[in-house]
């Protein structure tokens, strides 16, 4: 009974934006192979869900003013919309934040503490302090931090560490012993080349993040990342709590579809971490490619994402799912295009796949009143059409879902050069020939109805229109796909014509549209860059007078005497300094445009004025937040000049 049990899962998605066609591509490709196994008879959980601690979400909550929790809400709201609107059939949503992950979570690591696969350290690293970030020296791209390119220093700090480093010999046997474990082969040469440079133990808390799960037992310390989000496979399924009971029935996963740029986790850290549970390991984990845009990854400061949101209610879903399951090779890199997307619309879906549906239904009407007989299916289709569902599921089974859709479509394009070869039309003109018609358009109808069946999983509104038009109850489709099912045969067709499945798209048309909505979301992105640019420089020059205000508008700004214990010039701004400035209570960061006037060691260990109670503000594209200002007179030559105070005064002075 087991093999009829699948479990697949995708990544848990950061809610730190909105989620844009490349996370599509993978939830898609999972939700096909979700509907495909369903289709079959199996008993499918197909689990999704967000990624929601962390830094980086906590400094973009921060930035909105609201808390992370009501940010990621609001994101999470938009995550569940998407799939809803891409007709994805997930069975279960986990939220990182979910009350029964969070109490999963602390007991897997309290286990794996008291077990001693996990013990206290020190964490020592390249530190980057507006990100808040430990970087290895390999990690660092140009000596500076790879997420912000700001400067970083030596820093060490109190961490748990998990005893990756070992199971380096179990999981090389592991792999070994399942050679499937890790797909596409060529990535799992990676990952033991990986192991064998010499597997270090994995940091998984942190005292500096407070966005995330308290270690239970040492509560100044948040739980890093990846023990947090790769448990979700299993606290899901209701492994360490009560909310759910399937952990027996499901675990271990049939497959863990994640980006190649995880796959490292998911094959190293993951199935350590299972060891050192005394839990079984996933029979297999894929690492798919990337979907680019004008060959790199989408990012919003580019303006090149995509919004999925927008191409569905253009295009209608099942043509970007097609998209997206069809293109990209799939394992590789695959690049997104108006034109590849158009073209694929038009010549797959609206050439091939509907107009052989539109001419079946449209002859089978007219020279039949829409009723054709059973008749014997010919050699031209028979074979084919007997071979088909098994080639698919060779595919399916390889995780080969472009190919699956190739081979569907061969049948497409051999039908419709099959109406070519028979000629339905010259037919119609003799009564002898009527037999032979009507043999034609069954044979027409029963691979149309193979087709529709078979692209269920990857088409789920146009299969059902299929069937519709085909006069065919849908609910039937399925079991065309289940072997003890084969062989159905139908006593004849009664069609009913209906909408065309997909309208032809007028290419330059199209093309001058897309191109028009790329360069205004281009402009934007633009816009938005430079504003943000704008708000990083200082301020332009000021005018002579303000108007007059009271004695108590001015106590509302708050001046104080701070004291600099860092500077340090910065990467993205040669009018920057980044200033690590004490205000007698707390270390804040403040960004001012005095690099012109001032070295770093002009300004460390200076007393100087700084208006505290200005709001944080966002710059250099989000990556800072400025949460202050020093103050500074402008000089005659056109320069500044910052009053410096002695130690005399004690730093946080309020100054009047
Ligand atoms: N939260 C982690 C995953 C934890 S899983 C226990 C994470 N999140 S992510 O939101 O950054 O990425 C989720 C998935 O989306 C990854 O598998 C990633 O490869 C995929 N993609 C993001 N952009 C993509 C493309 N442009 N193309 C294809 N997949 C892409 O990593």
């Amino acid at each position: 009974m087991d093999n009829k049990k699948f479990y697949i899962t995708t990544p848990i998605y950061y809610p730190s934006d909105k989620l844009h066609i490349g996370h599509s591509y993978t939830t898609v490709a999972c939700d096909a192979i979700a509907r495909y196994k369903r289709a079959k008879g199996y008993d499918v959980m197909f689990l999704t869900g967000t990624d929601e601690h962390g830094q980086k979400i906590q400094d973009k909550a921060a930035a909105k003013g609201v808390t992370p929790k009501e940010y990621v809400d609001a994101i999470v709201a938009t995550v569940k919309d998407l799939w809803k609107v891409m007709d994805v059939s997930y069975d279960r949503f986990i939220r990182t934040t979910d009350d029964y992950h969070v109490k999963s979570v602390q007991a897997i690591f309290t286990r794996l503490y008291e077990k001693g696969d996990i013990y206290k350290s020190t964490y020592k690293g390249m530190y980057c302090k507006p990100c808040e970030s430990f970087w290895t020296e390999a990690q660092l791209k140009d000596g500076c931090c790879p997420d912000c390119g700001g400067p970083v220093y030596e820093a060490e700090e109190e961490a748990y560490f998990f005893k990756t480093g070992k199971y380096a010999d179990r999981l090389l046997q592991y792999y070994e012993d399942h050679p499937d474990f890790i797909q596409p082969a060529t990535r799992k040469n990676e990952m033991i080349a990986f192991i064998k440079q010499g597997l270090q133990d994995t940091c998984v808390s942190r005292t500096s993040v407070s966005w995330g799960i308290p270690v239970p037992f040492d509560p100044k310390h948040t739980i890093y990342v990846w023990i947090d989000a790769l448990s979700n496979y299993i606290t899901a399924l209701g492994y360490g709590n009560d909310t759910y009971h399937d952990y027996d029935k499901f675990w271990p996963a049939n497959l863990h579809m994640v980006g190649k740029e995880i796959l490292r986790f998911h094959t190293i850290i993951w199935p350590a971490m299972l060891m050192a549970l005394d839990l079984p390991l996933p029979k297999k984990v894929f690492g798919h490619g990337w979907l680019l845009l004008g060959g790199g990854k989408m990012s919003k400061s580019k303006g090149n994402v995509v919004d999925p949101v927008q191409l569905c209610d253009r295009y209608g879903v099942d043509a970007v799912r097609y998209f997206l399951l069809r293109e990209v090779p799939f394992g590789n890199d695959g690049a997104f295009t108006n034109e590849a997307l158009i073209n694929r619309i038009n010549t797959d879906l609206a050439n091939d796949l509907g107009n052989l549906l539109s001419r079946t239904v449209a002859m089978c009407e007219k020279y039949f009143g829409g009723t054709v007989q059973n008749a014997p299916i010919d050699e031209a289709l028979s074979g084919l059409m007997a071979n088909l569902p098994a080639r698919v599921d060779a595919d399916m089974e390889a995780l080969d879902v472009p190919a699956a859709l190739t081979h569907i479509f061969e049948l497409v394009q051999r039908a419709n050069k099959y109406i070519d070869e028979t000629a339905p039309w010259v037919l119609a003109k003799n009564e002898a020939d009527r037999p032979r018609l009507n043999q034609v358009l069954f044979n027409l109808c029963s691979a149309l109805e193979l087709i529709a069946a078979l692209l269920q999983p990857y088409l789920p509104n146009t299969a059902p229109k299929m069937a519709e038009q085909l006069g065919v109850d849908a609910n039937e489709l399925h079991s065309l796909l289940r072997e003890e099912a084969a062989g159905v045969i139908r006593s004849g067709y009664t069609v009913h014509k209906g909408e065309a499945l997909f309208p032809r798209i007028d290419v330059a048309k199209e093309i001058a549209y897309l191109e028009a909505e790329d360069a205004k979301r281009k402009a934007e992105a633009e816009a938005a860059n430079a504003a943000a640019a704008a708000a990083s420089e200082p301020a332009a020059e000021i005018g002579d007078h303000e108007a007059e205000i009271d004695y108590d508008t001015f106590t509302k700004v708050e001046i104080r005497v701070g004291l600099v214990r860092a500077c340090e010039a910065m990467k993205e701004s040669k009018k920057l300094l980044h200033l690590t400035v004490f205000d007698g209570e707390r270390e804040r960061c403040i960004l001012s445009g005095i690099a012109k006037w001032y070295k770093p060691e002009d300004l460390t260990g200076k007393r100087v004025p700084i208006v505290a109670n200005l709001a944080p503000r966002p710059m250099m594209k989000g990556k800072y937040t400025s949460e202050g200002m020093i103050l500074a007179a402008d000089t005659a030559d056109g320069g500044c000049s910052i009053a410096f105070y002695g130690d005399d005064v004690p730093v946080g002075t309020r100054i009047h």
